[in-house]
């Protein structure tokens, strides 16, 4: 696999009559790279991502993921790769509310995430991370009662258990402080490193955008 993303004359738009919300002569995003996707809001940011992320399927043009066919809605080794090899952080990051942290953390798992691991070496990897981010002392305790920078942590934790290959994090930093937001984005760059994950950041805030493999512009696209 050379590239993480392969996009050729990628055209979305909502429906017929609406207008075009994304327009990609090309784009690639190699193995491993981490890029910053830059625009102001409804700019298409968001649609962008649930492209990669087979929720949508391009209006017209070529999307490759993570070398499977991304353009359309069927297809059986697309959903195996949205299921084992993709993850997600969002900007309020999906917290379930009614589970501890441990349990949200094996949320995929019980979704129908396998792989090659056992019960024993998830349990072991989910040590792992919990000790790497600080946070195994909050094992057991309830979501809605951690800190913003806690729960930041712990949606860190699940997106990479599964040990994906590329990680699209939506706008996760946009409610910190800087020193929050330096501090979440270098657990995030330690985990890649770990996971050797390609990943696809997206927000408006530019001042994290040094940090990354690339820059780009939503708007240079159109
Ligand atoms: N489900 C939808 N149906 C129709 N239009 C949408 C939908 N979601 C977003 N849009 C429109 O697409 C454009 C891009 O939105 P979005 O991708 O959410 O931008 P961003 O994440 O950069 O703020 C906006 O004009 C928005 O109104
Ligand atoms: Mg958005």
């Amino acid at each position: 696999m050379i590239h993480a993303i392969d996009i050729k004359n990628l055209v979305f738009s909502y429906s017929a009559q609406s207008e075009v919300v994304l327009r990609i002569a090309e784009f690639q995003l190699q193995v491993g790279e981490k890029v910053f996707l830059a625009g102001p809001s409804g700019s298409g940011k968001t649609t962008f991502l649930e492209l990669i992320a087979g929720i949508i399927h391009p209006t017209s043009g070529s999307l490759q993921v993570l070398s499977q066919d991304f353009s359309s809605a069927n297809g059986d080794s697309k959903d195996l790769v949205r299921k084992n090899d993709l993850s997600f952080i969002f900007q309020n990051f999906n917290l379930i509310p009614y589970l501890n942290v441990e349990e949200n953390i094996r949320l995929p798992f019980w979704l129908g995430f396998q792989d090659g691991r056992n019960e024993q070496q998830v349990t072991d990897d989910l040590q792992k991370i919990l000790k790497d981010l600080g946070i195994n002392s909050l094992q057991k305790k309830k979501v809605t009662e951690l800190s913003f920078g806690q729960s930041q942590r712990v949606a860190a934790a699940r997106a990479f258990l599964k040990r994906p290959k590329l990680l699209l994090a939506d706008e996760p930093t946009s409610a910190l402080d800087q020193d929050h937001r330096d501090a979440f984005l270098k657990v995030l760059f330690d985990l890649a490193q770990n996971f050797e994950t390609s990943m696809v950041f997206v927000s408006h805030d530019k001042g994290l955008q040094n940090r990354f493999d690339r820059v780009i512009e939503i708007g240079s696209w159109k």
